[in-house]
């Protein structure tokens, strides 16, 4: 298998996708469509963000969203992209993104049968200083088409039929699970393709790292500053884990993906539910880890059982290697 055979024998995103859709015989192609809809938001968001310096696309915009952050104006561009994007497919019916209140009812006209939850742009606090940032998603499909309601995006996330982000770093990179394992694709800019790089992404049982804002540290519970002491200074003679907390979950999480190891963003008095956004942050990236052997946790239950009441309802997250969360699962049972 020569390199030149691989460079021809190019597996794009959209081949992949209709490779994995081919298997279930009543796949009609739509959600391949819906597919290349926001693989094209993310194509269009690459490259706003690779000029983002230059077009004068940095800094606020000078609104608040409904999470009471400042909007960036990549944020608020990202948005109107992906949203433009999801309803012009023709295959979507509900959008929730981070950045509008309330939840868009696509036009009956224009409706199909999915629901995506997004966050058009995560990281922005790194967008100013060139770090990386993302998008998140995750797809439900609507429960009756004849009556859709709040509910189709109210469904815990073991109901979510697909989730993936799209990391805007060094490279362009695309990381999705249509339920069947998880693959990641590197945008080709000569080509204007994604292509598949990372086949089957199995995360390490076991990692060396912990990702957490230690800034928060005063306001952990018990099991959480048990377990990042135990990080530091283990009992049983093992060498310290390193702390890598880069601030941008789609970064933190793409990492901790590849390398093992263990993202936690939990509860604290000042935020009892915590940050991270259940519909578009914890789920999608939930869904990610446990199709990589990974696992996800609230501190009270796996994440994916959680059922959402409201669109920006927040959660706290421990994610990432299998065994790493399980020894955080055990702080909680032993200390609750
Ligand atoms: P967003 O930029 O979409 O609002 O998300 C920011 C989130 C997430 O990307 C990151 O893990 C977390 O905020 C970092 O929060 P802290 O700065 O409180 O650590
Ligand atoms: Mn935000
Ligand atoms: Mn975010
Ligand atoms: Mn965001």
């Amino acid at each position: 298998h020569t390199a030149d055979a691989h460079r021809t024998d190019l597996m794009t995103i959209t081949r992949h996708v209709l490779n994995e859709q081919s298997r279930n015989p009543e796949s009609r192609g739509d959600f391949t469509i819906l597919l290349s809809h926001i693989v094209l938001g993310c194509k269009f968001v690459a490259s706003a963000v690779n000029k983002a310096g230059l077009a004068k696309l940095i800094g606020l915009a000078g609104e608040t969203n409904v999470q009471g952050e400042e909007q960036k104006k990549l944020d608020v561009l990202s948005n109107e992209v992906f949203v433009k994007a999801l309803v012009s497919s023709g295959r979507t019916c509900i959008l929730v993104s981070e950045e509008d209140e309330e939840a868009t009812f696509v036009d009956p006209a224009l409706r199909g049968k999915y629901c995506v939850c997004f966050d058009p742009l995560d990281g922005s606090s790194n967008i100013d200083c060139g770090v990386s940032i993302g998008t998140i998603f995750g797809i439900y499909m609507i429960k009756d088409k004849d009556n859709v309601t709040l509910e189709d995006v109210l469904q815990p996330g073991t109901n979510m039929l697909a989730a993936g982000y799209c990391m805007y770093g060094s490279s362009c990179t695309l990381v999705l699970s249509t339920g069947s394992g998880v693959n990641g694709f590197t945008l080709d800019p000569s080509l204007g393709e994604f292509i598949l790089t990372h086949p089957d992404i199995k995360i390490p049982k076991k990692g060396k790292i912990y990702s957490v804002n230690e800034g928060n540290a005063k306001n952990w519970d018990a099991a959480v500053a048990k377990f990042v002491e135990k990080c530091k200074y283990p009992k049983d003679g093992s060498p310290p884990k390193s702390l890598r907390y880069i601030g941008s979950m789609v970064a933190d999480v793409h990492r901790t993906l590849l390398y093992g190891g263990v993202f936690l963003y939990p509860a604290d008095k000042k935020s009892p539910n915590g940050k991270l956004r259940v519909l578009y942050e914890v789920f999608p990236m939930s869904f990610l880890m446990e199709q990589a052997g990974g696992q996800s946790f609230t501190g009270k239950e796996r994440a994916l059982d959680l059922v959402p009441t409201k669109i920006h309802e927040r959660s706290p997250v421990f994610l990432g290697s299998y065994d790493d969360v399980e020894e955080i699962k055990a702080l909680y049972a032993e200390l609750a």
